[in-house]
């Protein structure tokens, strides 16, 4: 048996992960305070996998309890998604994000240190790479300064790994996603942004079933074919599938460094009114928009050259745009 800690567990693309995990055979323990996910996902991972994830409810804050369940449970590999992730509130909150991600991330890997875990998947962003010189943007090119403490946090959170792989000989692999979309085809588990959406997707969403009046286009200026930003957007399940493959290669030592860092993203990017046009044409319904103005901090493009990934995981992104927009809408729908 193998046992996979997976932290924010029941968050998005935490308990999209928790299932491919389950799906290939592997036993699940999830830790989540719950501060951004429900508990009733718990129920919903076992309602699509036949199987309950082992579940402990707390916040890797607290030192002591991190320390404990360590203690109490023996694991072979954690994958980390627990952190805060609204760009915005970190702007207005910056020492809380500092305290929760990396505060977190330091008691996660003081225990798994003293208790011999060897194995780490660590939640990044493609938000470390700001407005990239070349698209598509592959895993060499620069950080550049983060714009938001929320992005620091996840360029910090990474340095700190590439430190810990190093000193004590552990083996860790950053993701960075691009822009994750869609929900379970079971329509059981997807996104839950508390109140107003800051993502696309969810606000298009919300837009089409009418909790919303209107969708803003956040401008129409830009660089770009259509004016509108271009972003890379990736199926939350083969995402999810990504890090199943990132945890078999470390455990089964394929990987050809203790610190290894994957983009993961389609490698195609699509304009914001080609996610609206796409969105309507995939689920026969008309979306309200209006174009206003660019949003403080958006960057014109990113979207991934994901050939890394292909060549070194072998992971392949499968999930059409329209077919991730689909399911979007069919989990809007049961809410
Ligand atoms: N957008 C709109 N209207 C909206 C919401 C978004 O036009 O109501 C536009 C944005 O301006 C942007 C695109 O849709 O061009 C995507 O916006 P999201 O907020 O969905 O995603 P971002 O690319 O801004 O942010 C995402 C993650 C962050 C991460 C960042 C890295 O949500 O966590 O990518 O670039 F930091």
């Amino acid at each position: 048996m193998t046992n996979i800690l997976v932290t924010g567990g029941l968050g998005y693309i935490g308990s999209h992960t928790v299932v491919e995990l389950q799906k290939e055979g592997f036993d699940v323990v999830i830790i989540d305070d719950l501060s951004n996910s429900e508990a009733f996902v718990l129920d919903r991972i076992s309602q699509i996998t036949g199987i309950a994830p082992d579940f402990h409810q707390f916040d890797l804050k607290d030192k002591q309890k991190t320390a404990q369940f360590f203690q109490e449970n023996k694991i072979d590999g954690i994958i980390h998604f627990a952190a805060s992730k609204a760009v915005g509130e970190s702007m207005e909150k910056p020492l809380m994000y500092y305290r929760n991600n990396i505060v977190g991330l330091l008691n996660l890997l003081e225990a798994a240190k003293e208790n011999q875990v060897d194995n780490f998947i660590f939640s990044s962003s493609c938000t470390v790479y700001g407005q990239a010189d070349k698209l598509p943007i592959d895993e060499s090119a620069p950080i550049k300064k983060a714009e938001s403490s929320y992005g620091k946090t996840k360029q910090m959170g990474e340095e700190i790994l590439e430190d810990f792989s190093a000193a004590f000989d552990k083996k860790v692999i950053a993701l960075r996603y691009f822009n994750p979309i869609g929900a379970h085809e079971s329509a059981l588990i997807g996104e839950l942004p508390k109140g107003v959406p800051n993502n696309l997707i969810p606000f298009v969403t919300q837009t089409a079933a009418g909790i919303r009046e209107c969708l803003s286009v956040f401008g129409d200026d830009y660089p770009t074919r259509d004016g509108t930003a271009i972003r890379d957007y990736i199926y939350v399940v083969d995402l999810a599938q990504a890090h199943v493959k990132g945890l078999k290669r470390l455990i089964s030592g394929e990987n050809t460094s203790n610190y290894e860092i994957f983009n993961l993203g389609t490698g195609t990017g699509s304009t914001v009114l080609e996610v609206v046009n796409a969105f309507e044409a995939a689920n026969n319904v008309k979306l309200n928009f209006k174009i206003v103005g660019r949003r403080a901090g958006d960057i014109t493009a990113a979207y991934a050259d994901n050939s890394k990934a292909e060549n070194e995981l072998g992971w392949k992104p499968e999930t059409p745009l329209e077919y991730a927009l689909k399911t979007a809408w069919e989990w809007q729908k049961t809410l």
